[in-house]
């Protein structure tokens, strides 16, 4: 049995009480990845934004609301997990300020200044030993499948992943997944669109398939804390 962590869902940056920055990340790859991990017989755990869907039964859920609450819940689940496939839609940025309650609407334009959150993932896989990370890049459809495979390869160096799954943005919020795994070794392998829990299936199997090779008699994780 393998322990497999998986960040899922948006992230929420408040301004003030009652207004936020967020996107449309459903969720539901996430879920669909933690229904696959304990369907194989793993132990998952989704450290999920806020979402509308109901998580699957029997997983362990630590739910939080800010990119930063995320990184904290992360970091804490990271350090006894084997594996982490990040699927969360992290807000890149949040305000460098939050005003209390709801301040009235003022005539005129707004200036927020937002600061730009911590790469969660990076700053996991940085300290990760033997754990095998697995991160996501969502492309514009615009870009085009090549464009995106060659931006999803230059995040697993600048972020020490695994393999990426590349997909294009069309497939935030839908019940279906088509994507390309690429692999740190150069390897490509492509799902043609299928539902996400068979696209959840094939990834973790291929992220378990990768712990297995690295960690053959299957030692516990060493305790980490990594520096994020
Ligand atoms: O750089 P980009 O946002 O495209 O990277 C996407 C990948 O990085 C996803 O796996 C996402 O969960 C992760 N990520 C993160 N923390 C951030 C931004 C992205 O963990 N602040």
């Amino acid at each position: 049995m393998v322990s497999i962590l998986i960040t899922a869902g948006p992230t929420r940056e408040y301004f003030d009480d009652v207004r936020f920055l967020s996107n449309a990340s459903s969720g539901r790859m996430g879920c669909a990845l933690a229904e696959a991990a304990m369907a194989a017989g793993h132990q998952a755990t989704l450290v999920l934004g806020p979402v509308e869907m109901t998580p699957p039964a029997g997983v362990k859920i630590v739910s939080v609301t800010s990119a930063l609450q995320m990184q904290t819940a992360a970091k804490d689940v990271f350090a006894t997990s084997d594996v982490l496939i990040a699927a969360a839609a992290v807000s890149d940025w949040r305000p460098a300020e939050r005003q209390s309650g709801k301040p009235a609407r003022q005539p005129g334009n707004v200036h927020v200044e937002f600061v730009p959150n911590p790469d969660i993932v990076a700053g996991l896989a940085a300290n990760k030993g033997s754990r095998v990370v697995f991160g996501f890049a969502l492309e514009s459809v615009s870009a085009g499948m090549s464009a995106a495979i060659e931006r999803g390869k230059r995040k697993i160096i600048a972020k020490q992943l695994d393999a990426v799954v590349v997909n294009l943005h069309d497939t935030i919020g839908s019940d279906e997944a088509e994507f390309v795994l690429c692999h740190a070794d150069g390897r490509e392998q492509r799902l043609a669109r299928s539902g996400k829990r068979r696209a959840a299936d094939y990834l973790v199997n291929a992220a378990v398939e990768l712990w297995q090779s690295r960690n053959p008699a299957g030692e516990a994780p060493q305790e980490i804390h990594p520096e994020t």
